[in-house]
């Protein structure tokens, strides 16, 4: 019930519905169920008054008015159904019809196409043009991602305001006028974003179209089961849609405002052809001699328990480590650990890359808190390529509500936003707007150090902390104990192992006879990818639970095909600590089993004790919600030890300090085996700032190799970026056929092997 004092009542269709002073007509008719039809207006989008199939009838008025864009005033009356009105509409129809062609036979969007839907409700059922119908170009391809039917566009610009008003990437536009104008993109580039996908679900008719699921189906033969998506910590909402046991596609949840605001990122949306891969794995494998071979699951589960058995009598349980990485659902998180900690197993972590901290603690904010910061400071890597939905906030708060950001020692590339750049967390304190009340931090969760100066440096303000790292339930594995110097609910003092690094040091020592690695891929994704190779390569039985062969189960004795995330059930931890639901929406292939059917088979083969479903869903709720005055680099989390010091870097020496930055499609796992978003992995690229690349007469698109600490990195395409240091060169991680991590973090390089652009492309240099 609306704020007597704030609020109006109007009468819509004979309703009296009473709402807030400014409410749009078209938000209020929501209140007494009617849903006065629109094209333009988008309710995060706010009114064009474009289109006018919006019309309606207010007393008193002489002529209709379009609902989208009129505020109701106390004691308005409103008719939405009355003669006047659908006359409106029909003429309205009849005009976006005058050209459109009869395509709902072969249109994606038949059958659930509002263009359709108002013509039957409102429309006159023929046309009465005598002329042929102006004709454009179909499938046009827009770019990686989506594809235009210009005819059938009704240029209702929701695309075009969703780039520019929500992305602010502004790289689609109109063109052209009156009924030649079409959607395209700025400078004639293909359309690149992160957040192409969206276009087609604000899309009210089947003009814009994903390249994935273009004559796929019908909606009406598809089942839909709603979900949480796990690609990264945000954790939207998503609607999971399958016909005949295939994922066609997936589609936001335009009521999960709390998390995605109803955007999905397309990485969330996009990475689904991994499910049903030739290359999935299907049965447990197991390696004899160097020759791999399928093996039964009973015998793969008693091979792996008298591994650990045999490790623990012969060297104690020091000799056995665990990883297990942001793939795996809470409940799967929490028995692992429980497992292995009934058999005095303390190496447990989930840090299989970078990020050292996954949990902001107290003062941790929500996705839906962050737009309306009055000033934002993101230190290490922003949120762009590991949280994207994140980023939107951020934009949100930029670019609508006026805040402002600041980003420290930033490698990134320059956003869509305006971005004050500072190179120290000093500089930032001093670049925030004096009283600002609400101030956000987000942190990459890489550098303890650069978290705990952030920390103190606004521990005197009121914070809202957010840590946006790269793994997808990294706080749900933190929060369930699979850490090394934390039990379930962050209880310190439990326990004493050994990190993921320590681990590596271990297995080089000959120090770790069993590892088992659940859901990571460390030797694609740890900082130091050569160290953990000699690691794997030296540790006598490695297991891997995966869904495909990676990097790291090349070295494995034992793999084990697990499920994806649309195969199981469970719960997800946010990166804003709700703990969101995981529902199967597909039938698992035959020879899988989930993690968690795995460690039960290893724990009755241990004869360790797991708890019922029942008591595991409430202690993965108990470990979620368990109090704790954690901080942003947390010693009792990431360790007191300074970072070990960085090899020196001599003024004018010609080196450059390598920084690994995360792509939202860069990975070895489900993006390299999802057939069609392979496609949209980028190249290796290395980035340079402007007085780097003029020192050594590079421009963008120039190709490069890198070397340095006894290792090389071939043929990176160069991108000269403005906000960089002179002394840095970012190179994208997780490529599997050119890894960033075989330099080790921070590693000096040199760039060598320099071809130009126009060499590349055939042209002769200049002599
Ligand atoms: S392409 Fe779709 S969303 Fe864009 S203007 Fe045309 S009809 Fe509207
Ligand atoms: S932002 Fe993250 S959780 Fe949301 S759709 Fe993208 S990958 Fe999935
Ligand atoms: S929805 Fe009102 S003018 Fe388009």
């Amino acid at each position: 019930m609306a704020d007597q004092a704030q609020s109006v009542t109007v009468t819509i269709d004979g309703l009296n519905v009473s709402v807030p002073k400014g409410t749009l007509l078209v938000e209020a008719a929501k209140q007494v169920n009617n849903e006065i039809p629109v094209y333009c207006y988008h309710t995060k989008l706010g009114p064009a008054g474009l289109c006018r199939i919006c019309l309606v009838e207010i007393e008193g008025m002489p002529k209709l008015q379009i609902g989208c864009n009129t505020r109701v005033s106390d004691g308005m009356v409103v008719h939405t159904t009355s003669e006047r009105v659908n006359e409106g509409r029909r003429a309205v129809l009849e005009f976006f019809l005058l050209n459109h062609p009869l395509d709902c036979p072969i249109c994606d969007k038949g059958g659930e196409c509002d263009l359709q839907d108002f013509s039957m409700a409102y429309g006159q059922g023929q046309s009465r043009l005598a002329d042929r119908k102006a004709s454009k170009p179909k499938a046009v391809d827009l770019g990686p991602t989506i594809v235009l039917d210009e005819e059938r566009c009704i240029v209702c610009q929701r695309c075009v305001r969703f780039d520019d008003i929500i992305t602010g990437e502004r790289s689609l536009v109109v063109k052209d006028r009156g009924h030649r104008d079409i959607i395209a993109t700025a400078a004639d580039e293909p359309y690149h974003s992160n957040f192409s996908g969206n276009v087609t679900e604000l899309c009210p008719v089947g003009a814009l179209t994903s390249k994935t699921y273009r004559f796929k189906s019908r909606p009406w033969d598809l089942q839909r089961t709603q979900t949480t998506c796990t690609q990264c910590s945000v954790g939207c909402q998503l609607l999971v849609d399958v016909r005949e046991g295939t994922v066609l596609r997936t589609m936001s949840v335009p009521t999960d405002d709390r998390i995605s605001d109803g955007w999905l990122c397309d990485r969330g949306r996009y990475n689904i052809g991994f499910y049903d891969d030739a290359r999935r794995l299907s049965a447990p494998l197991y390696r004899d001699s160097g020759h791999w071979m399928q093996i039964q699951w009973q015998d793969a589960v008693e091979l792996w328990a008298q591994a650990i058995k045999d490790a623990i009598a012969a060297g104690g349980p020091q000799t056995v480590g665990v990883l297990g990485g942001g793939r795996l659902l809470n409940e799967e998180a929490f028995a692992l650990q429980h497992v292995f900690r009934q058999l005095g197993v303390q190496n447990l972590d989930w840090r299989s890359g970078p990020q050292r901290q996954a949990t902001p603690g107290r003062s941790g904010g929500l996705p839906t808190e962050l737009e309306a910061a009055e000033a934002i400071v993101i230190v290490g890597q922003g949120p762009s390529e590991t949280a994207p939905i994140l980023d939107l906030r951020v934009r949100k708060a930029v670019l609508q509500r006026g805040a402002v950001c600041i980003a420290v020692g930033s490698r990134d590339a320059e956003p869509p936003y305006p971005c004050k750049h500072v190179a120290t967390i000093k500089d930032a304190v001093a670049a925030v707007p004096k009283g600002a009340k609400r101030i956000a931090l987000v942190w990459d969760g890489v550098d303890p150090q650069a978290g705990r100066e952030l920390g103190n440096a606004f521990a005197a303000e009121p914070t809202l902390r957010y840590i946006a790292g790269e793994q997808g339930n990294a706080r749900g594995a933190e929060a369930m104990g699979m850490h090394p110097a934390s039990g379930p609910g962050f209880a310190f003092g439990s326990a004493a192992g050994r990190d993921f690094a320590g681990m590596v040091e271990d297995a080089r020592a000959g120090k770790l006879h069993v590892l088992c690695i659940f859901g990571a891929n460390p030797a694609l994704h740890f900082p130091n990818g050569n160290a953990v190779a000699e690691a794997l390569e030296r540790i006598p039985f490695v297991v891997v639970s995966d869904l495909f062969m990676t990097q790291s189960a090349e070295y494995a004795k034992l793999v084990l095909p697990a499920h994806g995330l649309f195969e199981k059930f469970g719960t997800t931890l946010n990166l804003g600590g709700d703990v969101l639901p995981v529902n199967a929406a597909l039938n698992a292939p035959q020879g899988t089993l989930s993690d968690l059917e795995m460690i039960a088979g290893l724990a009755q083969a241990l004869g360790a004790q797991l708890p019922g479903a029942s008591e595991l869903a409430e202690y993965v709720i108990q470990s979620a919600a368990a109090t704790h005055d954690l901080e942003l680099g947390d010693e009792r989390l990431c360790g007191a030890t300074p970072k070990a010091a960085l090899p020196a870097q001599a003024e004018g020496d010609g080196t450059l300090r390598v920084a690994v930055q995360s792509r939202i499609f860069a990975g070895g796992g489900t993006v390299a085996h999802d057939p069609w978003i392979e496609q949209l992995q980028p190249l290796p690229q290395a980035a340079v700032s402007p007085s780097v690349a003029q020192r050594l007469g590079l421009t963008t698109g120039d190709c490069v190799d890198l070397e340095g600490a006894g290792s090389t990195m071939h043929d990176l395409l160069i991108e000269v970026r403005a906000a960089l240091p002179d002394d840095v060169v970012a190179v994208i991680g997780g490529l599997p056929d050119d890894p960033a991590n075989v330099f080790g973090g921070g590693a000096l390089v040199r760039i060598g092997n320099i071809r130009s652009a126009g060499e590349l492309a055939g042209v002769p240099a200049a002599s």
